[in-house]
């Protein structure tokens, strides 16, 4: 539904004990501002208002340009963060989506709902409310006999009577525009110091007029952050939303609660992932795949049939039926063509491993390339490093690369050509030759097929 909206975000986030805006602390990788601003986005169709507050230029960056962004320089409550915005909205006749960023868990739906709501409501303003378990910290809903909402009372100015009640406020609201901007500069200031925009209830009220609302049975949805403590739950929440979503989608997840997926990662069907798995940022994962346990992948891609087991992958990419792990590291621009297997302790960095490549022991392969159905033996190491500059190593296919063998780049070794255990190679070897030694040193030609 087309509407303007407002996402509140200038607070001081006190309870949080951080040196960190509230709004910028991370949930599934993203800002909780982030997060706030997905719902409002696809249930309105346009971008929101943020308010900020002073000094907030890590919170600009942080989300990007496209937003306006509005400041309340001195933050005396949510009902005068609101009217921050005022210049900027007052006039259309459209309705009045406000939310927190301190809520990330809301979905497009629940606001659509809210928004429809107020939308067939004749009174000026409609708002979200729950019966949660766990207040934390929200305001009270207060009615009438009639059943009718006629106050909001803050937890902190709540009586025991009020405090026992278990509706509360969840902190969305949807306005009649003219209404909104009419009654926001008549709120009262509360025994706080500040202007709570949970008063306008009361001033709607106090003219006779209704207040409609929306409850949200799901729990999860209405985690807002006050403290370290609820942005944990909000990570389990989300843990649990997600992991379902992919779980429906035909990937098994044999412990939810310990495998953490970000929200931009993708994944095939059939792929299993095991217990204290991590897919951050914008992974790609494909059909079949069996990942973890105890494996960070983050920004890395995999086509089918993949295996990786207790191994970490940054910016790296596998064809199909790669095997990895247990214990690998791939680094950013590692390449592993179909058919790779690579074993426990090897790192790999911006290097392609050509199709059916073994690198099954301790190893490093920085900056290199290694042609097809090569065997790189235990312990090798391309020293791609000499102080200064990075170099590039170039490895034919169908080479035999003995144990503990290092490969003093920039170093080319031709197609078939094999290296005796512990060489130390700092020339060029041409194709089908066998060499060893420190340096090592070309011992003879080898036959087809040696
Ligand atoms: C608010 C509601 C409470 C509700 C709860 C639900 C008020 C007075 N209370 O309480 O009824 O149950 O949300 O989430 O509204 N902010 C500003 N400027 C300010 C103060 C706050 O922009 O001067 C922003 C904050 O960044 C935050 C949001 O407004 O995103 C809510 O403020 P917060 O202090 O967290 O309010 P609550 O105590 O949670
Ligand atoms: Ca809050």
């Amino acid at each position: 539904m087309i509407c303007q909206s407002v996402i509140l975000a200038a607070g001081l986030s006190t309870r949080m004990k951080s040196r960190i805006p509230k709004v910028l602390h991370l949930l599934g990788g993203k800002p909780l501002l982030w997060w706030a601003i997905q719902p409002v986005k696809d249930a309105t169709q346009r971008e929101p208002t943020i308010v900020i507050g002073p000094d907030s230029d890590d919170i600009r960056d942080a989300i990007g340009d496209e937003f306006t962004f509005v400041e309340q320089i001195e933050r005396l409550g949510t009902g005068h963060a609101l009217l921050q915005t005022k210049d900027q909205l007052e006039g259309s006749s459209e309705l009045v989506l406000v939310t927190s960023a301190d809520m990330p868990l809301f979905r497009s739906e629940t606001l659509i709902s809210l928004i429809r709501v107020q939308d067939d409501h004749k009174g000026p303003m409609s708002l979200l409310i729950a019966k949660p378990s766990r207040s934390r910290g929200f305001g009270r809903i207060l009615r009438n006999e009639g059943g009718g909402i006629v106050e909001i009372v803050e937890e902190a100015l709540a009586n025991e009577g009020q405090l026992a009640l278990k509706e509360v406020n969840v902190g969305a609201y949807c306005f009649q525009s003219d209404w909104l901007w009419e009654h926001l500069t008549r709120l009262p200031l509360s025994a706080k110091g500040e202007y709570y925009l949970t008063d306008l209830v009361g001033l709607a009220t106090a003219e006779g007029s209704t207040v409609a609302w929306v409850e949200v049975d799901d729990e999860d949805e209405i985690i807002g952050i006050n403290t370290r403590e609820h942005l944990a739950e909000a990570h389990a929440a989300l843990r649990r939303r997600i992991n379902r979503q992919w779980m429906l989608a035909g990937v098994t997840i044999v412990d939810p609660s310990s495998t953490y997926i970000d929200p931009d990662v993708s994944i095939g069907m059939d792929t299993t992932v095991h217990p204290n798995t991590y897919l951050e940022g914008n992974t790609v994962i494909g059909e079949g795949c069996v990942l973890g346990p105890n494996s960070i992948i983050r920004n890395a891609a995999m086509g089918d049939r993949c295996h990786v087991l207790m191994s970490v992958m940054e910016g790296a990419t596998l064809e199909d039926e790669v095997l990895i792990g247990p214990f690998a590291r791939l680094r950013k621009g590692a390449y592993l063509c179909h058919g790779v297997h690579m074993g426990n302790f090897g790192e790999v960095k911006n290097s392609t491993l050509k199709p059916g490549v073994k690198l099954g022991h301790f190893s490093y392969i920085g900056d290199a390339t290694i042609g097809e159905n090569t065997n790189i033996g235990a312990g090798t190491i391309t020293c791609n490093f000499d102080g200064v500059r990075k170099n590039h190593t170039e490895i034919g296919e169908d080479v035999f690369i003995g144990s503990d063998t290092m490969l003093v780049a920039p170093l080319s070794v031709g197609k078939g050509a094999r290296t005796g255990a512990g060489s130390v190679v700092t020339k060029d070897v041409p194709e089908n030759t066998l060499v060893a030694g420190i340096p090592a040193r070309a011992i003879r030609k080898l036959d087809q097929g040696e």
